[in-house]
C-alpha cells in the first residue's frame, strides 16, 4: 500500500506570551486505504494534528506530504484545491449552512466539484438514506434538524464527492451507540469499495477498536500505536499506561 500521507516532525506551538505546545515533533505515516482512529485526553492535540492534516491550519514546524507531495508551504489556493478535491470534513459542529436544506447541504460539494444538478440531487438523497435517520426530513433546514440529524447531513456532505481521505473530529459525537455503529459501516463500506482513507478522532473506544490502527495521543506526542492483527491488536510501541 502506498502512503497517502508522511508527516515528519510535525510541530504546532500556539500562543506569543505563554506559548502551549499542542503538537510536539510527530512522526506518522498513514496508508491508502487505512482506517486510523486517534484518541487521548482533552487537550492532547488530536484536533490540532487533524487540522494540520486537514490543511486548515499551518504547522510551527515540520513536513506534511499529501500523496508524495510535500505541501507544507503550499499557497493558499492550492491549500484550498487540495481541501476541496482530496479532503471530506466531519466535524462536531458541523458547519452545515443555514440557509439550504439536507439535499441541498449534501449536493454543495458536488456541485462545486462540477456535477450536474441532477445527479448530484441523486446522489445527496442517495447518501442521506444510507445514514439514516432523515426520513421525511430530507427538505429541512439545519435549524430544524435535531444535532444527530444534522450529523448525519455533515457525514454524508463529507462522503458526497468522494473525496480520497476523510477526516473526522468526532464524527458520531452527537449519536446514540445504534446511530453511531450505522455510520461507523457506512463508512467501512466505503473505505472497502472506494479504498477511501479514514482519519477518525473519537473518544469512543468501541468505534477505535473497529479500525485499522488506533494512535493514543497525550501532551502532543504519539504515545502509544496498535496495529490490527486479526481479531486483536497489537502494539507496535511502548504504549504509556494512563
Ligand atoms: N487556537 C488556539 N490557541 C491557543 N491554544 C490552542 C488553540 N487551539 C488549541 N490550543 C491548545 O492546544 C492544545 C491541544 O488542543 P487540541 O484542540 O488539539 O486538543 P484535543 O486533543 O483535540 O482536545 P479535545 O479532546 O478536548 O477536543 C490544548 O492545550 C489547547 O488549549
Ligand atoms: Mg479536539
Amino acid at each position: 500500500m502506498t502512503n497517502i500521507i508522511e508527516i515528519k516532525k510535525l510541530r504546532k506551538v500556539y500562543g506569543d506570551g505563554v506559548e502551549v505546545v499542542a503538537l510536539d515533533d510527530v512522526d506518522l505515516t498513514i496508508k491508502e486505504g487505512e482506517v486510523l482512529s486517534i484518541v487521548g485526553p482533552s487537550g492532547s492535540g488530536k484536533s490540532t494534528l487533524l487540522n494540520l492534516i486537514g490543511l486548515l491550519d499551518t504547522p510551527s514546524g515540520g513536513e506534511i506530504w499529501l500523496k508524495g507531495q510535500n505541501i507544507t508551504d503550499a499557497t493558499p489556493t492550492e491549500r484550498a484545491r487540495l481541501r476541496n478535491k482530496e479532503l471530506g470534513f466531519i466535524f462536531q459542529f458541523h458547519h452545515l449552512l443555514p440557509e439550504f436544506n439536507a439535499i441541498e447541504n449534501v449536493m454543495m460539494p458536488l456541485l462545486i466539484a462540477g456535477v450536474d444538478k441532477d445527479e448530484a440531487k441523486e446522489r445527496a438523497v442517495a447518501l442521506l438514506e444510507e445514514v439514516g435517520g432523515l426520513e421525511d426530513r430530507l427538505h429541512n433546514r439545519p435549524n430544524q434538524l435535531s444535532g444527530g440529524q444534522n450529523q448525519r447531513v455533515a457525514v454524508a456532505r463529507a462522503l458526497a464527492a468522494h473525496p480520497s481521505i476523510v477526516i473526522g473530529d468526532e464524527p458520531t459525537g452527537n449519536l446514540d451507540s445504534k446511530s453511531s455503529d450505522m455510520i461507523y459501516e457506512l463508512l467501512r463500506k466505503l473505505n472497502r469499495q472506494m479504498n477511501q482513507t479514514f482519519i477518525l478522532v473519537t473518544h469512543d473506544m468501541t468505534m477505535a477498536e473497529k479500525t485499522d490502527r488506533i494512535l493514543r495521543i497525550v501532551d502532543g506526542k504519539i504515545a502509544c500505536e496498535m496495529r490490527r492483527e486479526g481479531d486483536g491488536f497489537v502494539s507496535t510501541d511502548l504504549c504509556q499506561q494512563d
